[in-house]
């Protein structure tokens, strides 16, 4: 059984990964499973959080006793970030974000042309909510958690952007081939912004839940009443 040592808090997760429409039957989206923020949220939950878990298109069954609440696109994944954070000690952002999405949405199929031509899609850039809810914490000593995915200069990419993101903590993995998205193990590093860096060993993505957790402990703000 796990020491409830996240009792009395507000945790906010993210999962999975967002889907941009193109029209009624396309989207632009990404490989994420969402079973790290799963097992972020499940691992929260047994040490004793109330805990919002934030999904996108990840089909995996409501984890017992965490409030779900389902989402598809990066602007309404902003949305219920922004309303669940508003008094959560902490907000893990675990899901894979679009970075743009179609500049326009055609509600109607997009059809082939007959003189064999092909569209040309437009993108624009979604909001990055790690970014904003980071400079914009929601309550005094918010903790707010970032994950990189890199499949190059994995440390070197991840310290720059926990400098760009402004968030306290940024999980750092490589991705590529058979490593990361969908598997159930991951390796990462922890990268802190007091610059402490802690390596997790390849394991079990419960594993490194429990090790996300163990750090966002002793920087949560103290409980109130
Ligand atoms: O910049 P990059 O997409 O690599 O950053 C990944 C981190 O930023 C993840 O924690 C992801 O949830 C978050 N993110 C975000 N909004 C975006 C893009 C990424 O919150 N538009």
């Amino acid at each position: 059984v796990a020491t409830p040592d996240l009792a009395g808090r507000h945790i906010v997760v993210s999962a999975g990964g967002t889907r941009e429409p193109l029209d009624p039957v396309r989207y632009l989206g990404n490989r994420s499973s969402g079973k790290q923020g799963y097992a972020l949220a499940k691992a929260a939950a047994a040490r004793g959080a109330r805990v919002t878990l934030i999904e996108a298109n990840t089909g995996l069954p409501d984890p017992a006793g965490v409030d779900v609440v389902r989402i598809g696109t990066a602007v309404q994944l902003r949305e219920a970030v922004l309303k669940a954070a508003g008094d959560a000690d902490a907000v893990v952002m675990a899901a894979a974000v679009a970075d743009f999405r179609p500049a326009e949405y055609a509600t109607g199929k997009i059809k082939k042309s007959d003189d064999g031509g092909a569209p040309t899609i437009t993108l624009v850039r979604n909001p990055d909510i790690l970014a904003e809810i980071s400079a914009d914490r929601a309550l005094p000593g918010q903790v707010v958690v970032g994950f990189a995915a890199e499949t190059d200069d994995v440390l070197a990419n991840g310290r720059k952007k926990l400098q760009r993101k402004g968030c306290d903590l940024l999980v750092v993995n490589e991705v590529g081939e058979r490593k990361t998205f969908g598997a159930e193990e991951n390796e990462a590093v922890v990268l802190a912004a007091d610059g402490t860096e802690t390596p997790v060993p390849y394991g079990p993505k419960e594993a490194l839940a429990e090790t996300v957790w163990d750090l966002v402990l002793p920087r949560l703000r103290p409980l109130s009443g």
